[in-house]
């Protein structure tokens, strides 16, 4: 089949790849002339494993293309995804403005029938909008063209979006139409034949499923960090109850576990712009306000503890800070703990030296000219020098550090790991004081 895709970043980008891999001959659009460019090339501009070189493959195949000409793309095929980003407001509700461009050029281009996808995460009513735009556009033209749209969120995890996109564990489609329908079962039908993965409803149920399931997940992660909060204080061990819980498989072991926050593009930005939709409804999401304020705070909770340690003394303290990205196969920076660590360490004079496997490029972006901030070639160096050792990402190569060296290099033995990543008397037995997340009295 043929494809278009409007919008290159992550979505847009992992969707067109995936789409050519199993044939559909697929056209991304994206108004950024250099990033067309270098995608032409097979130059990717973020770090997902396995995308390169379905790229590469699918670009010299000649099944994935790439353009900047808007009615191109709308020319190119009956479908048209749009995966443009939806950048928060200042409010917290979610910006339409490059959904809406795409939704007009297509009315303002089509000569035919099209089915109009939006993989964009989009409020609740989104649809509604797109297809007045559609419609405004083709009436200015005087013309009375068919089309369709339809919801069909995404549930990619970065680092893991591409085996997500081909074993998918549901499609979820929002159309009442037959044909519509019709035309999504073919471009999905590759990625369905095992088992019916394709879940269809109403669109405005599309796009709330989208929410709740990251504000379901957000909720998980915060009532675990809670729960974490109290064992602390109860002098029991979180990690003892994650897995008392999570043998029932009501509760279940995915996504229970507690941390320094949750972090990237997606669930900050969704859980805000629910209860902000809640609100235009007149309805006040309580517990979605709740989700968000625990993580707030526990983003806040590596440093209160860093700073109880050295009772309050942080002014020329150089602090070692091993992952920098908001989880681990991603250089991923937005909304992630570490920056909220490495802002509070610096404003009461503290220095940093971090180390993450993938997202040294986008830290060095970000905090240009920082001058509390030195950039570590290994997790090795990041330690000379420091006065204590602090964890925000659980990358492997954490996973099973040399403690006794560790030990020896800082001046005060001191760990601070926000992903729980080890068990506390392996590195006690070093000499070193072990700082987790809710695990027992002395945290
Ligand atoms: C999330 C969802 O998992 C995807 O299903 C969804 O498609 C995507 O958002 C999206 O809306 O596009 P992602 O943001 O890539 O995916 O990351 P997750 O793997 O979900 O992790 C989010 C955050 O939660 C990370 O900071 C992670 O460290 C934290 N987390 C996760 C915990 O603190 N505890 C857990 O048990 C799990």
């Amino acid at each position: 089949m043929k494809i278009t895709i409007f919008g290159t970043g992550y979505v847009g980008l992992v969707t067109g790849a995936c789409l050519a891999d199993v044939g559909h001959e697929v056209l991304c659009m994206d108004v950024d002339p250099g990033k067309i460019e270098k995608l032409r090339n097979g130059i990717i501009p973020i770090y997902e494993p396995g995308l390169e070189s379905i790229v590469t493959h699918n670009v010299s195949a000649g099944r994935l293309l790439f353009t900047t000409d808007t009615a191109e793309a709308v020319n190119h095929a009956e479908v048209q995804f749009i995966a443009v980003g939806t950048p928060p407001d200042e409010d917290g509700s979610a910006d339409l403005q490059y959904v809406t461009a795409v939704a007009r050029s297509i009315g303002e281009h089509m000569t035919g029938y099209k089915v109009v996808i939006d993989k964009s995460t989009v409020p609740v009513g989104t649809g509604d909008k797109v297809r007045g735009a559609v419609r405004s556009e083709l009436d200015k033209r005087g013309m009375e063209l068919e089309f369709d749209v339809v919801s069909n969120p995404e549930f990619l995890k970065e680092g893991a979006a591409v085996a997500d996109f081909m074993k998918p564990d549901r499609i979820v489609v929002g159309t009442e139409s037959k044909r519509a329908e019709d035309v999504l079962r073919e471009i999905y039908y590759p990625f369905n034949r095992n088992h019916d993965r394709m879940i269809f409803m109403d669109l405005r149920s599309a796009e709330l499923t989208k929410y709740a399931a990251n504000a379901m997940l957000a909720t998980k992660i915060s009532f675990m960090n809670e729960i974490a909060n109290l064992a602390e204080r109860l002098g029991a061990d979180i990690e003892h109850v994650r897995r008392g819980i999570g043998s029932d498989p009501r509760i279940g072991y995915h996504f229970i576990y507690p941390g320094c926050g949750y972090g990237g593009s997606c669930f900050p930005k969704d859980v805000t712009a629910l209860t902000r939709t809640a609100r235009d409804c007149d309805y006040e999401a309580k517990l979605l306000t709740a989700v968000e304020h625990v993580n707030m705070a526990q983003k806040h909770v590596l440093f209160d503890k860093v700073s109880h340690y050295f009772r309050g003394e942080l002014e020329g303290k150089t602090i070692a800070l091993w992952g920098l990205a908001f989880k681990p196969n991603t250089d991923d920076m937005r909304e992630a703990s570490s920056r909220r660590l490495m802002e509070s360490l610096w404003k009461v004079g503290a220095k940093v030296q971090a180390f993450d496997p993938e997202a040294m490029e986008e830290t060095q972006r970000i905090y240009d000219n920082e001058p509390g901030l030195q950039l570590c070639g290994t997790k090795e160096q990041a330690l000379k020098g420091a006065d204590a050792l602090v964890i925000c990402t659980e990358w492997k190569e954490f996973r099973s550090p040399d403690f006794a060296s560790i030990a020896q290099t800082l001046s005060h033995p001191a760990i601070f790991d926000g992903r729980n990543l080890y068990a506390p008397e392996m590195v006690e037995r070093h000499g070193l004081v072990y700082y987790a997340i809710g695990r027992g009295k002395n945290q």
